[in-house]
């Protein structure tokens, strides 16, 4: 799914793949170049008329949920746990990673205070202009804040709670965070290494000047700290813990009952029967 669609209106992805076959023939692309179906796929056998489809050509499935529960996979013996535990909703598409590509991931406290931390923000202006009409006088320093009555008096509130410095986005907005999340923000900023071509958390673009040139914002996190963490054996509550839309289905699907955990090729043969 590009950045330019709306995941609350999902869209049946026959029609979607079908026309891209279609282009592709139309530029004289072979039908034996596969299309890659790559997401919520977990029984094939619900895919049955996509495969040796005439009209779709050759098709390939692409698995990331599944193999995060087999033998082989180096996820924490915690997580892997979790993951038989889930409800359909537990898992949530976000755009609060720093890729600035939508991303889905299990509705942990992490991925929760980030939604948090989103809820506590308000527009601003540096001149007072339409609705923008009182000075913010909590959170910030410097008087070049202003905002509307309402959010103010939000603003304080959040203060009176204890998340009492405000941080500006790239948007024209404040959150409003407690003081140990700002310093854990800023430290994760003053870490990064790099590891995106342009990361949306630190302003680090990879080529010409360095800079994507917007204000590293404080809703993001560092991916990479946090999928480092939890990969190796640090808290499950306090990282990203990716997974697809379908990861409730490990607890309704009887292959995982008794705890069973297949490895890899016992994963596949039984993709091949069709479950
Ligand atoms: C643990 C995990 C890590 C993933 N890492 C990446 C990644 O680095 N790049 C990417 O494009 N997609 C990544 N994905 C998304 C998978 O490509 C996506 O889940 C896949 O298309 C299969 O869908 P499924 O998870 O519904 O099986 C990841 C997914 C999971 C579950
Ligand atoms: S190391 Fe972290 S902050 Fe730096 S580019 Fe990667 S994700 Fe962004």
């Amino acid at each position: 799914m590009s950045n330019a669609e709306d995941p609350l209106k999902p869209e049946d992805p026959y029609p979607r793949v079908k026309a891209l076959r279609d282009t592709m023939r139309a530029e004289g692309v072979p039908d034996s170049v596969p299309i890659v179906m790559a997401g919520g796929v977990w029984f094939l056998r619900e895919w049955d008329n996509w495969i040796d489809n005439p009209e779709l050509g050759s098709i390939a499935f692409q698995f990331g949920t599944r193999p995060l529960l087999t033998e082989e996979s180096p996820i924490p013996q915690a997580w892997k746990d979790h993951l038989r535990t889930l409800e359909p909703g537990d898992v949530l598409l976000h755009r609060f990673s720093p890729t600035g590509f939508y991303s889905s991931a299990v509705k942990n406290p992490f991925l929760r205070k980030l939604e948090d931390r989103s809820e506590r923000q308000i527009p601003y202006s540096k001149v007072q202009a339409g609705e923008h009409t009182v000075q913010l006088d909590v959170g910030v320093r410097g008087k070049n804040f202003w905002v509307a009555p309402r959010d103010l008096e939000r603003a304080r509130g959040w203060v009176a709670a204890g998340y009492t410095d405000g941080l500006r986005t790239p948007d024209d907005t404040i959150v409003f965070v407690a003081p140990g999340e700002r310093a854990e923000i800023q430290q994760d900023q003053k870490d990064c290494m790099g590891c995106l071509s342009h990361c949306g958390f630190s302003s680090w673009k990879d080529h010409d000047d360095y800079t994507t040139g917007r204000l590293a914002d404080p809703r993001s996190f560092c991916i990479q700290k946090t999928l480092q963490d939890i990969a190796h054996g640090g808290p499950i509550d306090e990282n990203l813990m990716f997974a697809g839309h379908a990861a409730y289905r490990f607890k309704q699907d009887p292959f995982y009952s008794n705890n069973f955990t297949p490895s890899v090729k016992q994963l596949v043969d039984r993709i091949l029967t069709g479950d």
